[in-house]
């Protein structure tokens, strides 16, 4: 998908569909009241009449509308003014993105009003959101082995191809923030995909050639991609627990962005007095680390069968982490970020961890395994161990951990667990800034004992009660060296049932953070 800023009247705009946005009561935004006197007011005896749905996100689709020059016009709901706010916002761009998705018009023109944005907001944010949810709203997920050539045909009719936003003044700003929701959105599609695919084709050693695709056609992107001998040789006991029982080897993935180092090296800076040993800037990158169980059929502690199939979303942190660097990289932002995906199958096999069994994770604390199904802290705690090595701004990790999350928060926020004020308001702040939110959940002393065990340091798990807090607990334990958040996204990864499929959540809300963390002072 195009997308290009103008700032033509919408009434004369030569497109197939041009979108105006407008509440439910009050005056008409200024931006469509000329295509309304152009098209001698009809469209606001329409929606005095109450044609289009005053829930935001109602739509009404005209065809020919005289004197607009546009072949369609797509009115859309904002709600009512004394409601207005991002949620109602946001619907109005989502029911955008469908109906756009849909269409059979090749083209299409959003009138972006900037004295119709939610409070507080203005046209770069607009934008950035804007671009990302019409964009994303046109993915499409293409299976392999599968050939339905009538559907596909049908389908490819559809879509506007080209999108272009109209403004009252654009600039450099306006600009980036559609390439920023652009990238966002690649990003996504990528993420989304590598959820979507089955545990068949999508294994560890999968993701590791995505990484390595990334570095190959991306700018400052570098991967190493760790195997069993070489976690053997660190020590990564833990991860290693996990991989025992699958037939799939499993990988270790290290991708670096180097953006910061390089955006300093190309301006001249030799270090200077923050200078490294090699004389290069010494960085403190933000790790991120994404769960990248590729099936989780719980091992030994094996799972009921009821949509077991979903298990193949346990790998949608690990591909969080890989899109949002597919997309700070094509954005060449100037920040130093480290992605660490542990991948694994969890497997039932004869050689497989039973409960009971003792080990040594790489932070040389030893962990009772008493059932193989909380395996996503076992190789996260790996993770979290090996991160300390980059000496981190920050260590974010993404991971589909607890079903108690679930259970929790349901599927409208992600579970967030930090060991530093800061990084829980600056995480909540870009949540809402991207619609993708977080809710804080505690991580009191007192749920540590629930870890206790007779035979190691500790248990890996808690039991039922405050699940989804027990087993950030147990990865608080390896992350006293930095600060750190842990993002439970078990609930908002994936959609269930008939729109079943990879969300790209939280990508939105991790690069809204890269982007603040890019712009402030370093
Ligand atoms: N991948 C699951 C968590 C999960 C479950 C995500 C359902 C989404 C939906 C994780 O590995 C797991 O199995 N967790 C267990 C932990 C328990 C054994 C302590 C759970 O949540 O039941
Ligand atoms: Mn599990
Ligand atoms: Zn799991």
């Amino acid at each position: 998908m195009e997308f290009t800023i103008k700032t033509d009247s919408p009434e004369k705009f030569r497109t197939g569909c041009l979108v105006l946005a407008v509440f439910a009561d009050g005056p008409l935004p200024p931006a469509v009241r000329a295509a309304d006197a152009a098209s001698a007011g009809k469209l606001s005896r329409l929606i005095a009449s109450g044609e289009l749905e005053a829930k935001a996100g109602s739509t009404l689709l005209l065809h020919e509308l005289p004197g607009i020059a546009a072949d369609r016009v797509l009115l859309v709901s904002l709600g009512k003014t004394k409601d207005f706010s991002d949620p109602s916002w946001r619907a109005a761009l989502t029911a955008i993105a469908q109906a756009l998705a849909a269409t059979l018009a090749k083209d299409a023109a959003i009138v972006l009003d900037e004295t119709a944005l939610p409070p507080q907001r203005d046209s770069a944010w607009a934008l950035r959101q804007a671009t990302r949810i019409v964009a994303d709203g046109a993915y499409r997920f293409k299976a392999p082995h599968t050939d339905k050539k009538e559907a596909r045909a049908e389908k490819k009719k559809r879509g506007a191809g080209k999108v272009a936003f109209l403004l009252a003044a654009t600039g450099e700003a306006q600009e980036e923030a559609t390439r920023q929701g652009e990238a966002i959105a690649a990003g996504m599609a990528l993420a989304k995909t590598l959820g979507n695919l089955g545990a068949n084709v999508c294994t560890p050693s999968y993701l590791a050639e995505a990484a390595r695709t990334l570095a190959k056609d991306r700018p400052y992107v570098a991967v190493d991609v760790l195997g069993r001998d070489d976690m053997e040789k660190l020590g990564m006991g833990a991860l290693l627990a996990v991989a025992r029982g699958a037939r799939q080897s499993p990988r270790f993935i290290v991708l670096s962005y180097d953006g910061a180092s390089h955006g300093k090296a190309h301006k001249g800076k030799e270090g200077g007095k923050d200078g490294g040993k090699d004389g290069k800037p010494k960085s403190h990158p933000v790790v991120l680390i994404g769960k990248g169980v590729t099936f989780d059929s719980g091992g030994i502690s094996l799972k009921p069968g009821a949509d077991m199939d979903e298990m193949k979303y346990d790998m949608c942190g690990a591909a969080c982490v890989i899109g949002v660097i597919d997309a700070i990289a094509r954005l060449k932002l100037p920040l130093d970020v480290v992605g660490l995906v542990p991948a694994t199958e969890n497997m039932p096999g004869g050689d497989a961890t039973r409960p009971g069994d003792v080990v040594r994770s790489l932070s040389g604390q030893s962990i009772e395994i008493i059932n193989t199904d909380a395996e996503g802290r076992l190789i996260l705690c790996d993770a979290l161990a090996y991160a300390e090595r980059f000496k981190p701004a920050c260590v974010i990790d993404v991971a589909t951990l607890t079903g108690a999350c679930v259970v929790a928060l349901g599927k409208v926020a992600s579970g967030l667990f930090t060991n530093d004020e800061d990084l829980a308001g600056e995480l909540t702040r870009c949540g809402e800034e991207a619609g993708d939110r977080l809710w804080r959940l505690p991580l009191w002393d007192e749920y540590q004992d629930l870890l206790k065990s007779n035979f190691a340091d500790m248990v890996n798990t808690g039991g039922r009660n405050g699940g989804a807090i027990t087993a950030a607990a147990f990865l608080s334990r390896f992350t006293h060296a930095y600060k750190w958040a842990h993002l439970d996204i078990a609930g908002t990864a994936w959609h269930s049932g008939e729109a079943k499929g990879s969300t790209a959540r939280p990508l939105p809300l991790l690069a809204e953070f890269l982007l603040a963390r890019a712009a402030r002072p370093q």
